[in-house]
C-alpha cells in the first residue's frame, strides 16, 4: 500500500507522505492495532530520507492517529472512520409498478405465518420426512462419479439431454402424442409458466383460467398486466356453460387450466370433461396451459390422460409439468412440453433469463428416475397421503359446517363453509395454535371469503385430527351458525 505513494519533484515529500498516511487511516483501510512498517522499512519503500520518515511519524503521533510502543513499533490509534454518509437513495420511490405489485401480491409478507408449534394446514408442500435420501444419495454419487467435471460447467439452456429424452418418454406414458414435439427444462412450474407469458402474451391481453386458482399463477397473470377471466368452479368442478358464455363474450388469447388434484380445490377432473373442455376451447381457437402438477398423485381410480394426450398430433396444448408436490421441490426443476418450433424460441428466452437450470440437479433428479427409485416411492408416499386424506376429509364432513368439501385425494381440501367469514376464523384458529389458508387469495374476483383449503400432507395424522377439531369448535362458536344450525 506504502508502494503507492509517488513523490514528484518539487513536492514537499514528507507533507505528501503524512496526508497519504493519514487518509488511508481516516478512511479504515489500517483499523486500529495495525502496525505501520518501521521507519527504515519505509525509507526503502518510498525513497526518501530516514529523517523525513522520522518527521511523518512524529506529525501523525502528534495528530493522535498513530501511537508508538517502545521496543515494538508504531502503531493506529483508535479513529473515528470517516465513512460516506450523505448520499441515501430512496430505493422505494424508484421502484416500479412490477416490483411494487410483486411485493403488494407477496403472500408470504402479507399473510398470517406459521409460527413454532402450530398446527400448520397452509402447507402443501411433500412430507419431506418420506424423501428416500439414500436413493438420492446414491443418485448423486453416482452422477458426479461418471460426469461430474462435465455437469459442473456450463451446460445447455433447453436441459440435460438425458433427463429431456427421460421426459419424452414420460410423456409418452402419459398417453401423449410426442411427434413434432420438444421439451424444455425450466425451475419448475413457476418459471415455466412465466416463460410462456413472457414469450405469448402482450399486457391487456384475455386469459382464462378456473376461478378459483393456483395463487402463484395469478400473481403472475396481473404481473404480464393480464386481463384474467376466471371460470367458476362448482361442486362438480369446472362449470363448463360459464365457460361457453366467457368463451363468447370475450376474445381469449390463452387457458390456463389444471386438470389433476386442482390447487385449491383438489378436485380431478374427469375424462369426459377434460375432452368437451378441450373441444370448447378448440372451437374457439384457445390455445391451452395445461398445468400437469400433482398428476403423478391419481390414487383414486385409474390414470387420468392429460389434455395433452386429447389433443393427439396437434399442438394446441402446451403442458407444464412439475414434481413439486411430490418430490424434491427444491430442486426447483420443471419443464415445458409443446410444439417444437414454440419451444426452440422459449429456449432463446430461457438463457435471456438465467442460461440454464442447475445441470448438476437435473442430472440428479434424472440418475434418481431413471434407477426406478421414483415409482417405488410414489407408491409410498400415494398410500400415505390417501391415509391422511380419507381421515381429513371425513373429520371436516363431522366437525366443521360447510356447505361443501371439494378433493378427490392429493395433499388437500378446500372447505365451502356455512355462513362463516373464513378471515375472522383464522384470526380465532390461530388463538389456539391452528393456521390455514383463506380461499379467498385463490380467487380472480375477490370472491371466497367463507371459503378455506386445507393442507394436511406435512401433518400427523394425530395433529389432523387436533387442529380440524379445533377449527370445528371456532367455526360453532360464531352466533350466526349457531342460530343457522338451532333453526
Ligand atoms: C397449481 C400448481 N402448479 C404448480 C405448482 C408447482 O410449482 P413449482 O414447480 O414452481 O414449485 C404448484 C405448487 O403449489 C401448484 O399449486
Amino acid at each position: 500500500m506504502f508502494h503507492n505513494i509517488k513523490l514528484k519533484n518539487g513536492e514537499t515529500a514528507y507533507v505528501k507522505i503524512y496526508n497519504y498516511i493519514k487518509e488511508v487511516i481516516e478512511n479504515g483501510m489500517l483499523p486500529h492495532g495495525s502496525k505501520l512498517p518501521s521507519t527504515r522499512e519505509m525509507t526503502s519503500m518510498i525513497n526518501v530520507s530516514r529523517n523525513t520518515i522520522i518527521k511523518v511519524y512524529e506529525l501523525l503521533e502528534d495528530n493522535g492517529l498513530v501511537y508508538t510502543e517502545k521496543g515494538k513499533g508504531t502503531f493506529v490509534s483508535k479513529v473515528n472512520i470517516n465513512k460516506n454518509s450523505d448520499w441515501n437513495i430512496d430505493w422505494l420511490n424508484k421502484i416500479n409498478n412490477y416490483a411494487k405489485t410483486a411485493e403488494e401480491l407477496d403472500i408470504m409478507k402479507h399473510e398470517q405465518l406459521y409460527k413454532k408449534g402450530m398446527i400448520s394446514f397452509k402447507s402443501i408442500a411433500p412430507d419431506e420426512s418420506l424423501f428416500d435420501m439414500e436413493e438420492l444419495k446414491r443418485a448423486f454419487l453416482n452422477r458426479i462419479t461418471l460426469e461430474g467435471e462435465k455437469i459442473l460447467n456450463y451446460g445447455y439452456a433447453k436441459g440435460y439431454k438425458p433427463l429431456i429424452d427421460f421426459l419424452m418418454n414420460y410423456m409418452k406414458e402419459k398417453g401423449v402424442n410426442t411427434k413434432g414435439k420438444s421439451i424444455l427444462i425450466t425451475n419448475g412450474f413457476t418459471e415455466g409458466f412465466d416463460i410462456l407469458l413472457s414469450s405469448l402474451t402482450n399486457r391487456g391481453d384475455k386469459i382464462l383460467c378456473e376461478n378459483p386458482t393456483h395463487n402463484t399463477s395469478i400473481k403472475l397473470m396481473k404481473l404480464h398486466e393480464l386481463d384474467i377471466i376466471g371460470v367458476r368452479i362448482n361442486e362438480d368442478g369446472i362449470d363448463l356453460e360459464d365457460l361457453d358464455e366467457k368463451l363468447k363474450d370475450n376474445k381469449v388469447k390463452l387457458a390456463y387450466i389444471i386438470p389433476s388434484y386442482h390447487n385449491p380445490t383438489g378436485m380431478v377432473m374427469s375424462f369426459e370433461k377434460r375432452e368437451k373442455l378441450y373441444s370448447a376451447l378448440k372451437s374457439h381457437e384457445v390455445p391451452i396451459i395445461e398445468d400437469g402438477f400433482n398428476e403423478e398423485l391419481q390414487h383414486l381410480g385409474a390414470h387420468i390422460a392429460p389434455i395433452a394426450a386429447i389433443s393427439g398430433e396437434e399442438n394446441s396444448v402446451i403442458y407444464i409439468g412439475s414434481l413439486s408436490k411430490i418430490l424434491f421441490p427444491g430442486m426447483r426443476i420443471g419443464w415445458i412440453f409443446g410444439d417444437e418450433k414454440l419451444i426452440y424460441t422459449l429456449e432463446s428466452v430461457k438463457r435471456s433469463r438465467n442460461i440454464h437450470t442447475s445441470s448438476l440437479d437435473q442430472a440428479i433428479l434424472y440418475e434418481y428416475m431413471k434407477s426406478g427409485s421414483f415409482e417405488k416411492y410414489v407408491k409410498k408416499v400415494r398410500n400415505i397421503y390417501r391415509e391422511k386424506y380419507e381421515l381429513a376429509k371425513r373429520l371436516c364432513e363431522e366437525y366443521i359446517p360447510n356447505k361443501f368439501i371439494l378433493g378427490d385425494g392429493g395433499l388437500y381440501l378446500f372447505i365451502k363453509l356455512k355462513d362463516i367469514n373464513a378471515r375472522e376464523l383464522l384470526d380465532r384458529c390461530i388463538k389456539r395454535e391452528v393456521i390455514f389458508t383463506p380461499g379467498d387469495i385463490f380467487y380472480t374476483n375477490g370472491e371466497g371469503l367463507d371459503t378455506l383449503r386445507l393442507g394436511f400432507s406435512r401433518l400427523t395424522l394425530d395433529e389432523i385430527e387436533k387442529g380440524i377439531k379445533i377449527i370445528g369448535e371456532e367455526a360453532y362458536s360464531d352466533n350466526r351458525v349457531q342460530r343457522t344450525i338451532d333453526s
